[in-house]
């Protein structure tokens, strides 16, 4: 595996860890010694019949124990997910903004692989469901691995990370009896959305045609978080990510979602599972979109809130790459399971903004993958980085790595294994001035909860209108605590009051007659982007 990773090719270094099951094989224990038998328990043979099972079969005992033991716990989030093989090409170098090799070598192609997930269903769950996606993707990149852990809606339910939890919990089902199942038709979610103001602008994209995607090779996918660029010069700039697929973006109606929920939950998997076995590889268009850090304070809405878009007409995408999938999995769970996704892993040349839902997830997506994983889970095939690695970790659970040599320390007597240089291409965090006072705080623009989700539904078509409202009375109408439906619908009236009025009548709460003042902005649709070599569909 080492010397594969040497040569610098991910697939190679795959394929060392992987083996074809072929006639030639003869069937052996974990330990190598062949099986004559998978048949028969080893028993005490009577006169006239078999007698009891003993304990002493050391085939049979691994069998069944290796059984017992094949399940790991499914994601705490985004459990149900399937995802490929493909490559990352860039068309355009941005050396004005970066250093990073990936963003600036346009001879380059990198190995990624891509996981597309769920958010809240169980790893059983369907896959036409409404709910956000995951859109999560590994660069095996020659200066270690950078992944974007994104979704398929730019905006997210919460601006400061301490608020995962209450936002996962309430969407989740409820806690006493499980119900429901991987929808947002209950009290718990609609009543954490109407006291938690800031995930008004999430939940109507979770209310539009969004939420239910035709496929996966028909979603866009966004990194959400605010991340920097820093360039040779030593400038930074705030980026967002932006994948687009070629195919355009595209929905099912509420009416598809639900049957294909329960005709063939596997909707979602199968599509891109066939598309890559037929060869219909689907593509996504890079983009950024770019703030420079004098601007930072320009807009009126705060750039480092994940519950505001970058809108485009103020900051236009720029397309600068592809990826393309093109090879299935060979193995489900050591592949699409084990992968492990961390916001934190970033490549020099890419940093992180003080975006505070970032700086938690860069806690926690390593915390998570330790009781998931376990503490060596990046030496897993799949999150193994394609260039060396070495260092002083050593030892716990399922270490696999043998290290040669007298030290597991640094500094030491040899000058074994020291630090790299800034022009060796080690990452060198950016002189960030840091001053204040330690405090609990938001930003002041960050208290503006209303003004994008009006953005948001003053941007949709009458069709798109109509589908949000049949959403609201789809998912407000399975509430039944009359105090929960009735507050949202008065809290739609804070984005406009036709919509709250509309979605009144078909619930049977109160209308509200009065609503927040609508000024009638829009927002290019994203949907309706155009790109080089986007085709109409
Ligand atoms: C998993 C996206 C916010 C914690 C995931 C995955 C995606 C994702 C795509 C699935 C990764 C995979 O396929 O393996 C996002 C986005 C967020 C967000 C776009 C908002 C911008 C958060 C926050 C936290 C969090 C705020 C915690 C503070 C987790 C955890 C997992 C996860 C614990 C499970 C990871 C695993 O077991 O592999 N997230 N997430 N996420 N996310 Fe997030």
């Amino acid at each position: 595996a080492v010397l594969g990773a040497r040569e610098g090719d991910k697939l190679k270094d795959l394929a060392h860890n992987t083996k074809d099951i072929s006639d030639k094989d003869r069937l052996t224990t974990d330990y190598g010694v062949k099986q004559a038998t998978a048949d028969d328990w080893l028993k005490v043979a009577g006169p006239d019949k078999a007698g009891p099972l003993l304990l002493e079969d050391p085939f049979a005992r691994e069998r069944i124990m290796r059984f017992d033991h094949e399940r790991i716990p499914e994601r705490v989030v985004h459990a149900r997910g399937s995802g490929a093989f493909g490559k990352f090409k860039l068309f355009e170098s941005i050396e004005d903004l970066t250093f990073a090799p990936i963003l600036t070598d346009t001879s380059r192609e990198t190995p990624v692989f891509v996981r597309f997930s769920t958010v809240l269903g169980s790893r059983g769950s369907a896959d036409t469901v409404r709910d956000v996606r995951g859109f999560a993707v590994k660069f095996y990149t020659q200066e270690g691995n950078w992944d974007i852990v994104g979704n398929d809606i730019p905006v997210f339910f919460i601006q400061d990370a301490i608020k995962f939890p209450d936002v996962i919990h309430a969407g989740k089902p409820e806690p006493h009896n499980e119900v429901p199942q991987a929808q947002t038709a209950h009290n718990n979610f609609w009543d954490f959305q109407f006291n938690h103001t800031e995930a008004t602008h999430m939940f109507m994209w979770g209310m539009s045609d969004r939420a239910i995607p035709r496929s996966f090779r028909m979603m866009q996918g966004f990194g959400v978080n605010t991340f920097t660029l820093i360039n040779a010069k030593g400038e930074r700039h705030f980026v967002k990510f932006i994948w687009t697929p070629e195919l355009g973006v595209h929905s099912l109606v509420w009416d598809e979602a639900l049957k294909l929920a329960g005709q063939d939950p596997d909707f979602h998997r199968k599509d891109l599972w066939e598309a890559i076995a037929n060869g219909v590889y689907p593509k996504w268009k890079f983009g950024i979109q770019v703030v420079a850090e004098a601007d930072e304070h320009k807009f009126d809405f705060d750039i480092l809130d994940a519950t505001k878009v970058w809108p485009e007409d103020l900051i236009p995408t720029r397309y600068i790459g592809e990826l393309e999938l093109n090879r299935n999995p060979d193995e489900f769970f050591t592949q699409v399971e084990q992968i492990a996704f961390c916001t934190s892993h970033v490549v020099p040349g890419i940093g992180f903004s003080d975006d505070p839902l970032l700086q938690g997830r860069n806690f926690s997506y390593f915390d998570t993958q330790l009781s998931r994983l376990g503490i060596n889970f990046e030496e897993l095939p799949i999150n193994r980085p394609m260039c060396p690695v070495m260092n002083f970790n050593r030892d716990g659970a399922m270490r696999h790595t043998i290290t040669r040599g007298t030290v597991n320390y640094w500094p030491n007597r040899f000058d074994a294994c020291p630090p790299a240089s800034h022009a060796e291409g080690a990452y060198v965090e950016y002189a960030q001035k840091v001053a204040g006072m330690k405090a609990r705080i938001r930003n002041d623009k960050f208290k503006d909860h209303f003004s994008q989700a009006q953005l948001f539904w003053n941007s949709m078509s009458p069709v798109e209108r109509q589908h949000i409202v049949n959403a609201f009375s789809f998912e407000l109408d399975h509430c039944e605590d009359p105090v929960v439906y009735s507050r949202m619908v008065k809290r739609l009236a804070d984005i406009d009051l036709t919509l709250a009025q509309t979605v009144a009548e078909m619930v049977g709460g109160e209308a509200p007659t009065e609503g927040r003042p609508n000024h009638g902005r829009k927002a290019p649709a994203l949907s309706q982007l155009e790109f080089p070599g986007s085709k109409p569909t």
